[in-house]
């Protein structure tokens, strides 16, 4: 009753911000990401009728008290099995946890994954994207690899699927790290407290599906550019509306937007490069290989950058053990 799965995180191109049922963790709107392929999450989940509480250790860490969502997870696997068995998950990441780099979203993929081996269900996608996103609602992104779409379904649920393999369009992912510390307000409170006070949240809504229609399409047409020129501004929708809440939402640190110029100037240069930020002070700039140590060695450059990680696409989650 034990598995290993490994999930890598997912940066969204169009993003997801706001529910539209908190209590079922339903997103108001959907979104489009790129999985990444050089970090991960490695995630063990064992089933054991001796237990008498489920137990999470996070980097080596047991945390005092399970979070609410890990064990909804692992209630709707025990459901499926019809079992009432407890489990110990052992979860490490190889970058910052909760500090704007998708943890959540590789975190939960990693666990659906193991969880269902751990107990041989062999669950359908649909049954897995269902569960991974009672975790987070980026989570079922990462079940996926390469170009992923998420979206709201007529039947009051969602859908996720790839819309492009990791190998058919390479790229590389530059992220900027300018701080290691855990964000203080999660994407869940932000969220929530941009859909309650943000003047601007109804039009994000109103606008997002014509951001995520035409980010598609140029995938298909493989118009970088485009892509570009759609997240960029997608990302700053975002911030306006989390910057417009009350009391107002600043991810960002003073090199945060160092970094936003520093890609701006090189696409002035002549760079195919845009960027991308996330609830957290990490910028993440998208280019094609060709460009990605010119765009290195320029976020490097940026007074206030920790250091820096690449990475080119990668696959969805799998079992390892
Ligand atoms: O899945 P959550 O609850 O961590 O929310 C993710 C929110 C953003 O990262 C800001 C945007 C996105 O689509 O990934």
């Amino acid at each position: 009753m034990r598995a290993t799965a490994i999930a890598q995180p997912n940066i969204a191109l169009i993003k997801y911000w706001g529910k539209r049922d908190s209590d079922r963790n339903l997103p108001a709107v959907g979104s489009l990401s790129v999985t990444l392929g050089s970090i991960g999450t490695r995630t063990t989940v064992e089933f054991d009728a001796a237990l008498d509480s489920d137990r999470v250790h996070i980097n080596e860490q047991e945390v005092e008290s399970v979070d609410r969502r890990v064990e909804k997870c692992l209630d709707r696997f025990r459901e499926k099995a019809a079992i009432a068995h407890k489990a110990v998950v052992t979860t490490a990441n190889d970058f910052p946890t909760g500090a704007g780099l998708a943890s959540s979203a590789s975190g939960f993929a990693a666990l659906v994954v193991a969880a269902d081996r751990a107990l041989d269900l062999n669950l359908g996608e649909d049954e897995l994207v269902d569960i991974a996103r009672t975790g987070s609602g980026s989570a079922p992104r990462s079940l996926y690899g390469g170009f992923v779409l998420l979206e709201n379904d007529s039947d009051d649920g969602i859908r996720c699927g790839s819309v492009l393999g990791p190998e058919t369009w390479p790229w590389s992912i530059i992220i900027a790290v300018t701080s290691e510390a855990p964000k203080k307000v999660s994407s869940t409170d932000g969220m929530e407290l941009s859909r309650t006070t943000s003047p601007y949240f109804s039009r994000w809504v109103e606008t997002h599906d014509a951001d995520l229609r035409a980010a598609v399409a140029s995938i298909e047409d493989r118009d970088f550019e485009k892509l570009g020129e759609l997240a960029e501004r997608n990302c700053l929708k975002m911030h306006a509306v989390a910057m417009t809440s009350r009391p107002p939402l600043l991810y960002w640190s003073g090199a945060t937007l160092e970094c936003a110029q520093n890609i701006r100037e090189l696409r002035k240069s002549g760079v195919p490069v845009f960027f991308s930020i996330d609830a957290g002070p990490q910028l993440k700039a998208f280019c094609l290989p060709d460009n990605s140590e010119e765009v290195r060695d320029s976020l490097e450059s940026v007074p206030g950058v920790l250091r820096v990680i690449s990475s080119e696409l990668g696959e969805g989650a799998r079992i390892v053990e």
